[in-house]
């Protein structure tokens, strides 16, 4: 049987889709493998978000190259947004490959293009969603990806996530509560619906159906002691029903991933965020008065065109001001065919670094101090065998909060639940005992 290697670079929408190529795929006789050596179909699915991650995309295609020249029969495909944005560009900057696709309906191709023998390339915009039929090759036994809703009509002035992802569009709630029954009858223990904007679920449908809604028909079907997390979320689209949904539904992990990007009203404005710093600090007590124990984490842009050190110095207030739990920062990227691309005083690169640096010294600092607040605390985790310190033979899960735990006490196997008793804070971590298997 042929054999497929998928190899990933991007944010979890790309690991999901790779476990859905992977699941087309193997339904059409490949057998997943490790060792691209052994490979006789190798998909690189990439990201375009930032430009670093194309690189590491072009980098690794650069060194297949060589392999294909020892292997003329292996056969090299690009998918996702990297292949959405630059389409037929690639075969033609890249010759050896024998096929690209981008995102949506586009990666149902890739069978029909690997029968054709020659190169191809489908990118038109995508409106549909993957097929329902074809399952993902989930790698994990306990932990699932549930995709809700694609793409985005946001347009932030700095992101090509609207025009690789296309416009936003839901998932029939009955298709997704169908899989959801199927992943809690084989046993998951965690569900994360994913979707690029995941609480305007639904906003579309006539009538729509409220993200809340679908939370609460989701917490209905799930097993008792199963989590339920979601991601990514926008703060314009952070409701009181969505508050209210998160204090009654069990299920519901006390987690919320709310990309904030930058504290200056100012600088909101130009990247077209739809809200401003008091606002988003609104829905941050909205939450919070809601869910006292919620863990919020969030994603910062630094050296945006036009952001001067005052309103640098309101990003580092404004994490102040909410004390994230952790945080995903990123000196900007300018991405051709986006409006911040064309903006003038571009931030100097020096200056993007020294920013990055201090957002990250300052939030290491808070994330220590939250997670300080934990210890002497037991906490419900789920054990992860990915997460787990081969060196030292500790293992691993995370807690409701998303916080990732190392701890002694006992061996635990992936997917069990069990109590540990937090016993030292790290910034990115907690180290605790087992106290319990559950
Ligand atoms: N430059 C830097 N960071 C970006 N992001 C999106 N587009 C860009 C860009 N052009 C970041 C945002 C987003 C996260 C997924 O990636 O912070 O929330
Ligand atoms: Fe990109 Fe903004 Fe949409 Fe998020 S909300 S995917 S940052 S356009």
């Amino acid at each position: 049987m042929p054999k497929l290697k998928v190899i990933t670079f991007g944010c979890q929408a790309n690991e999901l889709d790779s476990a859905r190529i992977a699941g087309l795929l193997t339904g059409q006789g490949y057998l997943l493998t490790e060792d691209e050596a052994e490979a006789d179909l190798i998909i690189l699915n990439g990201c375009s978000i930032r430009e670093k991650a194309e690189q590491k995309l072009y980098s690794r295609l650069g060194s297949l190259r060589a392999l294909k020249g020892r292997r003329p029969d292996l056969r090299l495909g690009v998918a996702g947004c990297l292949g959405q944005r630059e389409g037929e560009h690639l075969l033609k900057r890249f010759p050896y490959l024998d096929l690209v696709v981008g995102n949506g309906e586009h990666l149902a191709e890739i069978p029909r293009f690997l029968s054709l023998r020659q190169p191809a390339a489908a990118t038109a915009e995508p409106t549909g969603l993957f097929p329902e039929e074809a399952e993902p090759a989930r790698d994990s036994q306990c932990r699932a990806w549930v995709g809700i809703m694609e793409g985005c009509d946001n347009f932030c002035s700095f992101c090509v996530v609207p025009y690789t992802r296309g416009r936003e569009r839901s998932r029939h709630p009955d298709d997704i509560l169908r899989e959801v029954r199927s992943l809690r009858d084989r046993g998951y223990r965690e569900i994360t619906l994913l979707g690029q904007t995941v609480n305007s679920y639904g906003c579309k449908f006539d009538p729509p159906a409220p993200f809340a809604e679908l939370l609460r028909r989701i917490d209905a079907v799930v097993s008792p002691g199963m989590r339920v997390r979601f991601t990514t979320s926008h703060p314009k689209d952070v409701t009181p029903d969505l508050a209210c949904a998160m204090v009654e539904l069990p299920s519901l992990c006390e987690h919320i991933h709310l990309p904030v990007q930058a504290g200056s009203s100012r600088t909101l404005a130009r990247m077209a965020r739809g809200y401003t710093r008091e606002t988003y600090l609104e829905k941050i007590a909205l939450l919070r008065a809601a869910v006292p124990d919620l863990a919020i984490t969030t994603d910062i842009i630094v050296g945006f065109p036009g952001e001067s050190e005052t309103d640098f110095a309101e990003t580092l207030s404004l994490m102040q001001a909410v004390r994230f739990d952790g945080c995903f920062a990123f000196k900007f990227s300018p991405r051709s065919g986006t409006p911040a691309a064309e903006l003038p005083d571009q931030v100097q690169e020096p200056d993007k670094a020294t920013r990055l640096s201090r957002v990250l010294a300052l939030q290491d600092e808070i994330s220590l101090q939250r997670n300080q607040a934990i210890v002497g605390r037991v906490v419900e985790v789920l054990a992860d065998q990915g997460l787990r310190k081969r060196a030292t033979g500790l293992a691993a899960g995370r807690t409701r909060e998303n916080k990732i735990v190392h701890f002694s006490g006992g061996a635990v196997e992936e997917g069990n639940l069990v109590k540990v008793e937090i016993m030292q804070a790290r910034p990115h971590h907690l180290k605790g005992v087992l106290i319990a298997s559950s």
